[in-house]
């Protein structure tokens, strides 16, 4: 069914839910923004979120929860082992998944942790359509690496590539054939491929991949966290999912998995993660982990209430109209951005716009870290607070030398159902504004860079004083406005 039509022809989405509850939003002059910006070492995880306007860095645990989530919440069974509401939740995801095993864990990096201290031994290789950086830096630290075999057009910018975040087949085999089956821990497929511009993977691609793990007897893992806009986009853009519910193409995906372990900060509109799997024997090696790093198997170190909330988003995220609200509303703010000649990625994906920073500053060289200076102006001339996924969020190798990033991207994560239209174009006029006065955006250079994940608490200064030259202009531009 997908998009409400407007008689009037205007193509822009519809949100199908009422506003109930609100939270005020301040939005700092300028002047004050770019204090903010450089207290913040131009990292916009450092930033207070009080001084945000539109948060815009994640989807990660700020979906609005819906009334049904609410009152769920108000009949959790409060107990440390046999909680009713571990049982409630692991019925759902035996009846949604299909799956008859749940390890519930505090949220999707305690997964990756379990998964991979269980599965992941010194040399071992772990191929994956593409990396997500906690996914990366768990199997690293005990002793594995990756290899990134997502189709070429997954890291095109600009593609009409319906399925983006598709593994390349060939490449899949190729690389079990050059290390030998046996130093291959899984093959690992990750829903909504975050760091590529949340780009779907297809149910034929799936079924190819587990064709090949199944001709190798390789273990298929699945990072379910972004399930929801894959399955949207499995729904609108497959010919053999078209004539399928949401919840077929559920059922279909996870029984050609192994594993599946999923951030229920995503999934699911709550906080929370859990790892679910048909085989008693994949349940017995990880259960143990649970106890150690989470928590007792009922709870795995999530709130009761949240559990509730979790088995109540996840019947929602069954629902065409409910899961159609994230991919529409980005689609719109994408379309619009790329009419005005804007870089982003295309086509639209999953999780939120993706404003290429490679094309937006082109000036500006990836040593100096173009996505990351392009969060901090965004900021700066608009109160938005988006996330660098770049250069930034690489690691350097261990003699110091840049990882330099395939693509350099702002991401400007569109919570759902967060944000109304008037919101979302408020952004896109910002954004249209600092294109026109691009050139005006400089480098950054770090002044604290951590060895791990440096992007979460990493400092920098600008490479000179644009900055200031930036709020000048904008002044001249809107002297009177916010
Ligand atoms: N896998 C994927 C695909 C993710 O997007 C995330 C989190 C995780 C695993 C880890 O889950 O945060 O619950 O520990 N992504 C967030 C984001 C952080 O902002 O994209 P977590």
């Amino acid at each position: 069914m997908g998009k409400i039509k407007f008689f009037s022809g205007e193509d822009i989405p519809l949100e199908m839910h009422k506003v109930r509850i609100v939270q005020k939003l301040e939005l700092a002059p300028i002047e004050q923004r770019v204090k903010y910006m450089q207290e913040a070492g131009n990292n916009t995880f450092l930033l207070n979120n009080r001084d945000v306007f539109m948060d815009m860095l994640t989807d990660s645990g700020v979906n609005a929860m819906s009334d049904n989530q609410l009152s769920a919440m108000m009949i959790a069974d409060d107990s440390y082992a046999g909680s009713e509401t571990f049982t409630r939740l692991e019925k759902t995801l035996q009846e949604l998944f299909g799956t008859k095993y749940f390890l519930p864990a505090h949220q999707g990096r305690a997964c990756e942790n379990i998964i991979s201290q269980v599965f992941v031994k010194e040399g071992s290789v772990v191929p994956m359509n593409y990396h997500f950086t906690t996914t990366k830096a768990h199997i690293v630290i005990n002793g594995g690496s990756i290899e990134e075999i997502v189709i070429d057009e997954g890291i095109e910018v600009t593609s009409s590539h319906p399925f983006k975040g598709n593994m390349d087949i060939d490449k899949l085999k190729e690389v079990i054939a050059r290390n030998g089956k046996e130093k291959i821990a899984y093959v690992r497929m990750e829903a909504g491929t975050n760091l590529i511009g949340g780009q779907p993977f297809s149910l034929e691609n799936l079924q190819d991949v587990r064709k090949v793990c199944d001709e190798n007897g390789l273990m298929l893992v699945f990072d379910a966290s972004l399930l929801s806009d894959n399955l949207y986009f499995m729904k609108e853009r497959e010919e053999q999912c078209k004539s399928m519910s949401i919840e077929e193409i559920t059922k279909k995906i996870m029984a050609l998995c192994d594993i599946t372990y999923f951030s229920a900060r995503k999934l699911g509109f709550a906080r929370g993660g859990g790892i679910c799997t048909n085989s008693k024997d994949l349940y017995m090696k990880m259960r143990e982990y649970i106890t150690l790093y989470e928590g007792f198997l009922t709870y795995g170190g999530m709130s009761v209430r949240e559990m509730e909330a979790l088995r109540v988003g996840l019947n929602e995220s069954m629902d065409e109209h409910i899961i159609n609200q994230g991919p529409l509303f980005i689609e719109y703010m994408v379309n619009e951005l790329d009419k005005k000649g804007i870089p982003v990625i295309t086509p639209a994906g999953g999780l939120g716009c993706h404003l290429d920073a490679m094309r937006f500053v082109d000036h500006i060289p990836q040593a100096e870290y173009p996505a990351g200076a392009l969060a901090s102006a965004l900021y700066i001339v608009s109160g938005v607070r988006g996330m660098e996924r770049g250069t930034m969020s690489e690691q350097r190798e261990d003699d110091g030398t840049e990882v330099f990033s395939n693509m350099e991207l702002l991401r400007l994560a569109m919570p759902r159902r967060v944000f109304t239209l008037s919101q979302v174009k408020y952004a896109i006029d910002r954004i249209e504004w600092l294109y026109k006065n691009r050139k005006l955006i400089g480098g950054l250079k770090f002044v604290e860079e951590p060895k791990t994940l440096r992007f979460f608490f990493g400092r920098l200064d600008p490479t000179s004083n644009w900055q200031d030259e930036l709020v000048k202009a904008f002044r001249k531009d809107f002297p009177d406005s916010l």
